[in-house]
């Protein structure tokens, strides 16, 4: 039961926000220019194979609560001796939110239904947040202190509600995880008659019941997880162009030897198998190096 999910999809007033949002993520991305392509894979962070927003979220987080702290130290005390260190930590933890904007942007683009909505409202939450945080350090630099602290916990809360959300995102909407299957055959198992399998064209197959495609080129047999790494994708109903096969929901490219990504949004690699026939049955099991042996 996900209600927090539920009551944010319930959230009419968000679809403009949305659509918005997308426009901008559009032109910003440059989503019809091929270099634009290399600009997305590096925010959604396929070079790292991990997604990069996660790990540059943690910069204006960690720097707004050191912030938050010195603060608070300073309003209980009166001792103003680590206010300098407060302002930087909220300059600081200001260009490392402009980091996660950028990146957090690119992956939502990416996104529908439940997960798009609540991703409008993460962004809602955490650009108040960032204004708060400008306004607290314009405040401070222009000797209104008290009210630059009072600015600051107020975008420090709603940082707070963000990250919750993001959190949400994460463990409920499983954004950001790894969709591939991860329990593959250690065994050789049948998947079908060799007969059975045309040249050049993806045929979907089961083995111990984990989803995968395969696919002939001349000689060679590959195999690799159906669902995409990236949200579960139906990989045997995209595209392949005898190298890379295209998954149909939002263009990820992984090399079709050993399934590395060619092309983001996903960032984990997709799981390849090692094939071989045995008296006119091909038969998997989990790559062990080799995405697919010559038979
Ligand atoms: S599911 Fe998004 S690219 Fe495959």
């Amino acid at each position: 039961m996900d209600k927090l999910g539920d009551l944010v999809s319930r959230q009419n007033w968000l679809g403009p926000v949305e659509r918005v949002l997308g426009a901008v993520a559009d032109v910003l991305f440059l989503k019809d220019v091929p270099l634009g392509q290399k600009v997305r894979n590096f925010l959604h962070g396929t070079w790292l194979g991990h997604p990069l927003h996660p790990v540059i979220t943690d910069v204006p987080l960690g720097a707004w609560t050191a912030a938050a702290a010195f603060d608070l130290y300073e309003l209980s005390t009166g001792d103003k001796s680590l206010a300098r260190g407060a302002d930087v930590a909220v300059g600081i933890g200001l260009i490392g939110a402009a980091g996660a904007a950028f990146t957090g942007l690119n992956d939502w683009n990416h996104t529908s239904d439940k997960p798009r909505r609540v991703g409008a409202l993460h962004a809602i939450t955490n650009i108040a947040a960032t204004a708060c945080y400008l306004g607290s350090w314009w405040q401070r630099r222009n000797g209104c202190r008290r009210a630059g602290l009072t600015t600051g916990f107020a975008g420090y809360t709603l940082s707070m509600v963000g990250a919750y959300l993001g959190g949400h995102l994460v463990f409920n909407e499983r954004i950001g995880v790894n969709h591939a299957p991860e329990a593959l055959p250690e065994r050789f198992v049948p998947v079908m008659k060799e007969s059975e399998l045309p040249d050049n064209k993806m045929v979907k197959a089961e083995a111990d019941g984990v989803p995968l495609f395969l696919v002939r080129r001349g000689r060679r047999i590959f195999a690799m997880a159906e669902k995409c790494s990236h949200l579960g994708g139906p990989l045997s109903e995209g595209e392949f162009d005898g190298q890379a096969v295209t998954c149909p929901w939002h263009g990820s490219t992984f090399a079709i030897g050993d399934g590395s990504i060619l092309a983001g949004p996903a960032t984990y690699a997709q799981p390849c198998f090692e094939v071989r026939v045995s008296e006119g049955q091909i038969e998997v099991r989990a790559s062990r190096g080799m995405a697919a042996n010559p038979y």
